[in-house]
């Protein structure tokens, strides 16, 4: 997720300055590299954050239009030669870019062979090409646009500039979201409405499938086959803040809101569902030794740990492969056996967390392969690990990890389809779990939809001081992730524990003051969970039960329950958190807790 501002003004304002002030607001969608090109006087780019880009900027940088880009790297190392904008064969096109192309490859194929020359590994360069190809045949910069656009397939948030038009910008939307700032004599076009607000709050939200033509005094909206589009501006009084938030109060709630958008982005190309077959370009380069391997270990910390744990169900049921899952900061003192046909896979979101990092470390001193599933493109893990797949859930700025982890439960589901075909895995199966995961995205939309519910639930619940999450199979570690949300946001006492364990000593905590959280989906333990809840209830102990929709019987048993949509027993887990976070959100806020900054935690843990 990257941040894309443009400008195009009549007034005496300096492009440059406005365009560096918007992109500092737009800094929490990524800070790995940031750039902006104006007609007057060229590009400046830098790596890293938007005050790096501020000491490039030469004296006298003036305009009065450019496009700007903050950069979250998805495809390509976070380098200065892959910051946006990027360019074409002649210099006079110029584009910024927030999305994914997915069929890049062959785009740059097709036009390197048409003699284009590309500067960067990034997918967004493709865009420029095409334009500058189609612009020799429409001999029209909207045009040549439109055309180009036409042959994209992927998520796209772009604003190019003509240098032969330098007043004129053009946006335009597929999946990722465009918005235009509508001032005196001034335009604006950005990824979100926080950089437009300190300048006017008359904005136009483009839809997927539109481009806008813009230029001081004018917008134009279109569809991509050229249909001219009539939308009214909107009045927005947010505040820059509440507008990085998406209105949201807090950032928790906004990832936890993009849970669809997240799914789709991580299977995003990576599903061939007609063969029942999972497509991870990040392990290509290791295929061979990833087809021998005997074994896998998970190395993780906190949520991510957990995503290992419920990777292991998966893995093992489903591509046989044995598993084992570790605690970084236990792993790496603990004399670990590897070889080379052991895979050692680490789970980070921040790509930066030291206990992980040295676990990978280890590994390698003793031969295994290593691989990552890691959200941060250029991190220390993803650089330090021999190949691996990355999450593209964006950037996670709530500490508590929500998205990520709905991420990385759809990336473990990938790879067990992956190493699960080239051994046991039918392609029945393959299939089944690949038409699944692509009703994902509306299923946990649903969930959303009736967060209602669950807000009330947490308040009827928020006086409690204790709080045991239950779960069995591939809900055991969800349970153990549901009460780590709890106690990291609203530090309380949680505890996850396996619903059959319970009668093993915790079933002492429980009374009718200690409430119980039970993750009970229809699925092949479901019975045995509905009992463990009835030793609850015989204390008297209270029950929200977190059951699949149409199980109306468990409402006998339970105080409350919590509905997820049906799904194969392999995914629930990625439908069964989702309550949990929310439920989790809400009781901390009920609390008037910062929920985005937690007491005593940070977002990534660099030190042992
Ligand atoms: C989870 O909400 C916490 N922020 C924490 O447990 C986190 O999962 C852990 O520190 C691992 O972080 P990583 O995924 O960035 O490696």
């Amino acid at each position: 997720m990257c941040g894309i501002f443009a400008y195009t003004g009549k007034n005496s304002k300096n492009a440059g300055e406005v365009l560096l002030d918007g992109l500092s607001s737009l800094e929490y969608r990524g800070y790995d590299s940031a750039g902006m090109f104006l007609p007057e006087s060229g590009v400046v780019k830098s790596t890293g954050a938007v005050s790096h880009l501020r000491r490039k900027m030469p004296a006298g940088y003036f305009g009065k239009s450019g496009i700007a880009h903050i950069r979250w790297a998805t495809h390509g190392e976070p380098t200065e030669q892959n910051a946006h904008p990027h360019k074409d064969c002649t210099g006079d096109i110029w584009l910024v870019h927030n999305g994914i192309i997915e069929n890049h490859k062959e785009l740059r194929e097709k036009l390197s062979k048409l003699g284009h020359t590309f500067i960067s590994t990034t997918d967004t360069e493709v865009l420029t090409h095409l334009i500058e190809e189609h612009l020799k045949k429409e001999k029209d910069f909207e045009q040549a646009t439109l055309a180009a656009l036409r042959e994209v397939k992927g998520t796209y948030g772009i604003a190019v500039e003509y240098v032969a038009e330098p007043d004129k910008i053009i946006a335009a939307r597929m999946g990722s979201p465009v918005v235009l700032g509508l001032g005196e004599h001034e335009r604006f076009v950005a990824s979100d409405a926080s950089p437009i607000l300190k300048h006017t709050s008359q904005v136009v939200f483009l839809e997927d499938g539109e481009i806008a033509v813009v230029t001081p005094d004018r917008h134009e909206i279109f569809k991509l086959d050229g249909a001219k589009v009539d939308r009214l501006a909107e009045k927005i009084d947010w505040n820059v803040e509440a507008a990085q938030r998406g209105g949201y109060q807090h950032f928790m709630l906004k990832e936890i809101m993009e849970g669809p958008e997240v799914v789709k982005n991580t299977l995003r190309g990576r599903l061939l569902e007609k063969e029942g077959l999972a497509k991870l370009g990040g392990l290509e380069s290791v295929a061979d030794e990833i087809k021998k391997a005997q074994r896998m270990v998970i190395v993780g910390c906190g949520t991510a740990y957990y995503a290992g744990l419920t990777g292991e169900y998966m893995l093992e049921e489903h591509a046989g492969i044995p598993v084992e899952v570790e605690l970084g900061s236990e792993f790496r003192y603990r004399h670990p056996v590897l070889n080379p046909e052991t895979i050692l896979l680490a789970i980070s979101q921040s790509g930066e967390t030291a206990d992980t990092l040295e676990a990978i470390r280890e590994g390698k001193r003793r031969g295994a392969l290593t691989l990552g599933i890691v959200n941060t493109v250029g991190s220390t893990i993803a650089r330090e690990t021999d190949a691996g797949i990355h999450n593209h859930a964006g950037p996670e700025i709530g500490v508590a990890s929500t998205k990520a982890l709905v991420s990385q439960l759809t990336a473990l589901a990938l790879l067990t389809m992956f190493l699960g075909r080239q051994r046991s895995m039918s392609i029945e199966t393959g299939q089944e779990i690949a038409r699944e995961l692509l009703l994902l995205p509306e299923k946990v939309q649903t969930i959303l939809d009736g967060r209602g519910k669950i807000e009330k639930l947490a308040k009827k619940y928020v006086k409690s001081r204790d709080f045991l999450y239950i779960g069995r199979k591939y809900n055991y570690p969800i349970a153990f992730e549901g009460a780590l949300k709890l106690k990291e946001i609203s530090y309380i006492h949680a505890e996850g524990c396996g619903a059959g364990e319970m009668k093993h000593g915790p079933l002492a905590m429980i009374d009718e003051h200690f409430p119980t959280m039970a993750i009970a989906p229809s699925d092949s333990v479901y019975e045995k969970v509905v009992s463990n809840i009835e030793e609850i209830k015989a204390r008297k102990g209270p029950v929200i039960a977190l059951a699949t929709e149409g199980n109306d019987e468990i409402k006998d048993l339970a105080d409350d329950v919590m509905y997820v949509p049906k799904t194969l027993e392999i995914l629930s887990p990625i439908l069964t958190i989702v309550p949990l976070q929310l439920f989790a959100y809400y009781f901390a806020r009920e609390k008037g807790y910062n929920v985005d900054r937690p007491r005593n935690l940070a977002k990534s843990v660099t030190v042992e």
